[in-house]
């Protein structure tokens, strides 16, 4: 007997990736890997307008304090933090303080961000000996304050940039070290 494939939708398979019609991802989603992280909830929305004295300006103050904005009123954040690298805009933080920081911040755009509103942040990983993966540690915390984590955008920068692997010392790869050519574009819910 043939089957009507459209009425009874695919389903996530066990192996391999086949296709997708009426696909019903009920068993990936209710699987044990999911336990433990924030997941989409039916939620009231709420919207509320900014006050019309705080649109179109710029605050020249720090985002960890975003009074101006009410809770739930803002559809998109897009952000390139600053990188803690010592430059004119940057504090001498340790990484745990630097962090924090950054934190406090995802903390008032996860207040200010209406539900469903995206969170975008431009981030590069820093150093080689050793390599600090701030996108791994800013995910954690994103994750950690309930966002939702949508997808990573990978900023393709090697056609501006430099070889990607340093060898160390001439005819001698006593420490080779890769080079990165890309920053990240990590994009999460709330
Ligand atoms: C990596 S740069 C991003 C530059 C930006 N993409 C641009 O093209 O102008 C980091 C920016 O964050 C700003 N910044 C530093 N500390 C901040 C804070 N606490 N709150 C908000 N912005 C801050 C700096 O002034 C700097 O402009």
């Amino acid at each position: 007997m043939k089957t009507d494939r459209r009425k009874r939708g695919t389903k996530t398979s066990s192996f391999g990736s086949p296709g997708r019609i009426n696909h019903d991802s009920t068993p990936f989603y209710t699987s044990k890997l999911y336990e433990g992280l924030p997941q989409e909830q039916k939620v009231k929305y709420v919207e509320n307008p900014i006050p019309s004295q705080f649109l179109d300006k710029i605050f020249s103050k720090s985002s960890e304090n975003m009074e101006e904005l009410p809770d739930n009123s803002v559809h998109l954040m897009v952000t390139s933090p600053p990188y803690n690298v010592g430059k004119e805009y940057d504090e001498d933080f340790t990484l745990k303080d630097y962090l924090e920081f950054l934190k406090r911040v995802w903390k008032e755009v996860y207040r200010v961000l209406v539900p469903g509103g995206r969170a975008c942040i431009n981030i590069a990983n820093l150093g080689r000996k050793p390599y600090i993966p701030l996108h791994a540690f800013i995910v954690r915390d994103m994750l950690d304050l309930g966002f939702l984590m949508r997808g990573e955008i990978i900023w393709n920068k090697a056609s501006s940039s430099s070889p990607s692997t340093a060898w160390g010392s001439w005819l001698s790869a006593s420490n080779p070290t890769l080079r990165d050519v890309h920053e990240y574009i990590l994009v999460f819910s709330k």
